[in-house]
């Protein structure tokens, strides 16, 4: 079975995932309420995290590793090994993406989450992205880190469902048409 690769993120609401300097007060204030968004059910579907370097960075800086139960890939280049202080299960994947596929599928994967902006156009650009669920944040940054970028070709989307919360946040799904 192919793999499913999969988007669930948060942007501002002129598309930026983090400030310029990866600042994310602005979601993390925001994210304080007791919905999580569909956010545990999203995870319950997916079996391998796959970020990528930046992401990784912002995450180890939060104190607790968020993922203790999930297979976490991160995506580096320039990383010659994840630093020491790096959880024991968290591995390390050189890229480029179809080998990367390649990798995650010969080792089990089934089912992936994209997390991290640069990460998310590469595989858009490959087309390797299946689902893309996008929470807007109601805020507008004015600059910042963006979630999409170049593409070479259009990616036209299904609009699959749009939830409206009483969080002021409004979360849609597309499936990306093949
Ligand atoms: N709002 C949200 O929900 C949300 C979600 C996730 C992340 N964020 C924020 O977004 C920021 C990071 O996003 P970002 O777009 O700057 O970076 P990113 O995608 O997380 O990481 C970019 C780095 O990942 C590596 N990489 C990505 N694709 C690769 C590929 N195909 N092959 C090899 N390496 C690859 C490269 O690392 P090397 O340079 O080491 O080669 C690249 O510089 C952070 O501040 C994070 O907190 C926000």
């Amino acid at each position: 079975m192919p793999l499913k690769a999969s988007v669930f993120i948060a942007t501002s609401l002129d598309g930026f995932i983090a400030r310029e300097d990866g600042g994310l007060d602005w979601l993390m204030g925001a994210t304080e309420s007791a919905d999580d968004h569909g956010y545990a059910g999203f995870m319950a579907g997916v079996d391998t995290l796959v970020m990528g370097r930046g992401t990784f960075d912002k995450v180890m800086t939060f104190g607790q590793w968020p993922y203790p139960d999930t297979r976490v890939v991160v995506v580096s280049n320039s990383l010659q090994q994840l630093p020491a202080s790096a959880p024991e299960h968290v591995e390390l994947h050189p890229g480029p993406i179809p080998e990367l596929l390649e990798h995650l599928q010969a080792t089990g994967a089934k089912s992936l989450y994209l997390d991290g902006g640069k990460l998310i156009q590469g595989f858009l650009r490959e087309g390797r992205v299946n689902e893309l669920t996008i929470t807007r944040i109601p805020v507008l940054l004015g600059q910042g880190i963006p979630l999409f970028g170049e593409l070479a070709k259009d990616v036209l989307l299904q609009h699959m469902k749009t939830t409206s919360y009483e969080s002021g946040f409004v979360q849609s799904t597309y499936r990306v048409v093949r």
